[in-house]
């Protein structure tokens, strides 16, 4: 396994669409691998495959206190969705910046997992959130992009700074 490095925002490359795996093979369970093991280190709950700049649909969530739900979601819908919460999100692209996003409270995802069988999952809360902020990646969208132009700006602004500071 391998740690992966995880792109800043405002790169660019944050904003590809991710493409859908055809063919859940050795290679793409090495991503998923990897990508977990990037993840626990960061530390952080989730990953998604365009944050480590592979622009294909796999993302790896742990949402668990004592971090033991491994969960691998490649190929993931949004099948249904309800309710609305919010609550402050962060992002490994995005370090240092936590900012209330509004969110549905309830999802229904259909995924591949790593053995390449389809499945379907019930989340709410948390593990919802995280799901929901992970499939936007794939989309090319980072969660400060829910915020206000100013906001946006702003945080850019001190993401450079502190890129410049320990660069
Ligand atoms: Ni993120």
């Amino acid at each position: 396994m391998a740690l992966l490095p995880i792109l800043r925002y405002p790169d660019l490359r944050l904003h590809k669409k991710a493409a859908p795996v055809t063919n859940v093979d050795a290679a793409i369970r090495k991503l998923a691998a990897d990508m977990a093991e990037t993840m626990y280190a960061a530390p952080g709950i989730g990953l998604a495959a365009t944050q480590v700049d592979v622009h294909k649909q796999v993302i790896v969530i742990d949402a668990s206190e004592d971090k033991s739900r491994l969960l691998t979601l490649i190929n993931p819908e949004i099948l249904s969705r309800s309710g609305e919460c919010e609550g402050e999100e962060g992002c490994l692209s995005v370090p240092g910046i936590y900012e209330t996003v509004k969110r549905s409270q309830k999802v229904t995802v259909r995924a591949l997992g790593l053995d390449g069988k389809r499945f379907e999952l019930e989340a709410e809360d948390l593990l919802a959130v995280c799901i929901q902020h992970e499939i936007d990646h794939l989309l090319g969208k980072v969660f400060v992009e829910y915020l206000s132009q100013l906001k946006q700006t702003r945080i850019k602004n001190k993401l450079a700074k502190q890129a410049r500071i320990t660069a």
